[in-house]
């Protein structure tokens, strides 16, 4: 969606809050010995005690409230019985919508101990979010996002999931622009218009380029294996830095 009003823009900050605090109460809550579907489940009641509902299970009728994705797996993982490990990479992807509008988040983390490679992923990882955020205003280039993105993966020398990217959403969860590649793409010739709600959602790896569909139908799993990250924000595009709609605070 274009967000042109003061009251759109107030109700995607209000659905960004939402899902960025239901993100940094999983992250508080994951511990070794929990299972995915309770986690899950403490994001139930907060989505539920908020007023919103889970994007993915209204617009695809997915088999949880997040998405929860542990290494190798990368994204759109099903909350089952699976049980939480010390040194577990998890993704937690939280969307959701309430009054018609849309907020898509999303943050890898490790459960107990980290890994040092997969630390040095998690701050790549992060850079490149930061990094494709400064390249994202009204008149540029889409492809300076992947392009950033892939500057800073390269420069640590990690991989780019490349069949995974960041999207328009606001008044659906995955609308116009459909598809902003994580790597720079010279064919895209499309331009960054003003008040456009856009998710920039770099996912970086160690092994794989692409990820492949579980026979569950949903987890995408890396095809190379290894290990991944990805960190996600909804952003308003402006004329200056884009208004960060998934802000906790
Ligand atoms: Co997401
Ligand atoms: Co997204």
């Amino acid at each position: 969606m274009i967000a042109t009003t003061p009251e759109e823009i107030q109700k995607l900050r209000e659905i960004g809050r939402i899902v960025a605090r239901c993100l940094q109460m999983m992250k508080e809550a994951a511990k070794p010995g929990m299972s995915l579907l309770e986690l899950d489940a403490l994001a139930g009641e907060f989505l539920k005690a908020h007023g919103a509902r889970s994007a993915p299970q209204v617009t695809y009728d997915f088999p949880g409230v997040t998405c929860l994705s542990i290494a190798p797996v990368v994204a759109h993982g099903i909350p089952n019985e699976q049980i939480l490990k010390d040194g577990d990479l998890l993704n937690v992807d939280v969307s959701a919508e309430k009054d018609g509008f849309f907020g898509d988040t999303g943050g890898s983390f490790y459960v107990g101990t980290p890994d040092p490679e997969g630390e040095r992923l998690l701050k790549a990882t992060a850079e490149a979010l930061q990094e494709a955020m400064k390249a994202a205003k009204a008149g540029a280039k889409l492809n300076k996002i992947g392009q950033r993105i892939e500057s800073v993966a390269d420069r640590y020398r990690f991989t780019i999931i490349e069949n995974l990217g960041s999207h328009g959403v606001g008044k659906s969860l995955h609308e116009e622009p459909k598809f902003i590649a994580g790597f720079y793409d010279p064919d895209d010739k499309r331009v960054l218009k003003k008040g456009q709600v856009i998710t920039i959602e770099p996912f970086l790896a160690t092994k794989s380029c692409f990820v492949d569909e579980m026979p569950d139908g949903w987890s995408l799993i890396a095809d190379e294996g290894g290990i991944s990250a990805q960190f996600e924000h909804t952003l308003v595009i402006t004329d200056g830095a884009p208004l960060v709609m998934t802000d906790p605070n």
